[in-house]
């Protein structure tokens, strides 16, 4: 008997992984599965984006490996997105590091800073990735807890509370998924504080600030942060280029340097046409986002339809890819909700207990689906009862 190493003992499989393999067992041509628990984009990425991926592929001179750090190009127009969007002044030199993924960038994050033991703050309800990354490093995670009381909100006197002189690395996920909540300025000026004071890194993931929302925000921008914090974007939703695996972070020269030596390790320089499209997809402007959230405005509506439906509630200044909404008061275990929906009426929803105990008792919808599939799937709700 060959035995896994212990670090996997501590982790699950992705419950993604395994839950989608049963949605599309239920998916047939008469009664198709709805997928509204996914986050990822159904949209396709502009065609000047799919254009320069084809020009570049064809070329004889770009197939061999990439340099670890991305080519100049990519790092200089991300520099210029995050200076236009973020007000964050970054070298292109030195102070951004390509990534295949942001997903990608949390292990290599977690390797670079954490040992064994360190205690590593991860947000309940949050992205599932950080805690289990760190379960992999063997870290001492102690979850945060987010409340709807406090419109989920950063709680930053709990946080003080925390013990934070053993604390290593703070996740921080603003906007927050799967909530839509966005932390204020000031609560990210108290956080950087306490991140000085108590000597521990922040790693803002922030790949939704573009959909939905007018105010973009980055860590990075925060007086002081750079000493302390970094921050990981991707291509992913903003651009609708998931599958693609185009991510990046940021942060002080010192802090890529550590981050470069575990990638270079592990995995390559990107895709030379794939690092080309995406300096293009950086440089589209306003009217990129502007297209891409009238139509997720549209979906929201419907989106908001089918919550009601199922008599559960939400806040509606959410922003984000997702609509993260309260079960009815009859209703307890948000599994057995989602499940009875994919069993019963083919739509599959996202359970609110998968991104932590904070999140049972909720579900969240995704607006990666078109308008037909969001009008299906309300027609399937006509006569449920909550
Ligand atoms: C909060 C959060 N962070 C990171 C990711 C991973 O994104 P990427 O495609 O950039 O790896 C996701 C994907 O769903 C996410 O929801």
């Amino acid at each position: 008997m060959i035995e896994t190493a212990n670090r996997i003992k501590s982790v699950e499989e992705y419950y993604f992984s395994k839950k989608l393999q049963e949605v599309r067992s239920l998916d047939s041509p008469d009664f198709p599965v709805i997928n509204l628990g996914i986050g990822s984009p159904d949209l396709a990425p502009h065609p000047t984006v799919i254009q320069a991926l084809n020009d570049a592929a064809i070329k004889p001179d770009v197939h061999a490996y990439q340099s670890y750090r991305g080519i100049p190009e990519l790092r200089t127009a991300i520099a210029g997105y995050y200076a236009q969007y973020f007000d964050v002044k970054l070298s292109a030199e030195n102070e951004i590091l390509p990534l295949v993924g942001s997903k990608e960038g949390i292990m290599h994050i977690t390797q670079a800073f954490v040992n064994p033991g360190d205690r590593v703050l991860v947000p309940n309800p949050g992205y599932p990735t950080y805690g289990a990354v760190a379960n992999l490093v063997q870290a001492n995670i102690k979850y945060y807890n987010l409340r709807e009381e406090n419109n989920w909100q950063l709680d930053i006197n709990l946080i003080e509370k925390l013990e934070l002189d053993k604390v290593k690395l703070f996740w921080l996920n603003s906007p927050h998924m799967p909530t839509g909540v966005q932390y204020s300025k000031e609560t990210l000026q108290k956080l950087v504080a306490l991140a000085k004071k108590h000597q521990f890194l922040i790693v803002n993931d922030n790949p939704y600030s573009m959909i939905l929302n007018k105010d973009y925000q980055s860590i990075l921008s925060i007086e002081g942060a750079s000493e302390v914090a970094i921050e990981l974007n991707s291509l992913s939703k903003s651009h609708n280029m998931a599958g693609w695996r185009l991510g990046w972070c940021m942060g002080k020269t010192e802090f890529i340097d550590a981050i470069l030596k575990v990638k270079s390790n592990m995995d390559s320089g990107m895709f030379k046409p794939l690092q080309i499209a995406a300096f293009k997809a950086l440089k589209l402007g306003d009217d990129w986002f502007e297209s891409l959230n009238t139509v997720y405005k549209e979906r929201r509506v419907l989106a908001e339809k089918i919550i009601n439906k199922l008599g559960c509630s939400f806040d509606e200044n959410q922003q984000g890819l997702f609509l993260w909404a309260k079960l009815p008061a009859n209703i307890s275990s948000s599994e057995e909700l989602v499940d009875h929906l994919l069993h019963e009426y083919r739509v599959f929803l996202s359970p609110g207990f998968i991104f932590g105990t904070q999140g049972q008792g909720y579900i969240r919808i995704s607006l990666c689906a078109n308008e037909n599939q969001f009008k299906t799937a309300l027609d399937r709700f006509q006569n449920y009862q909550p």
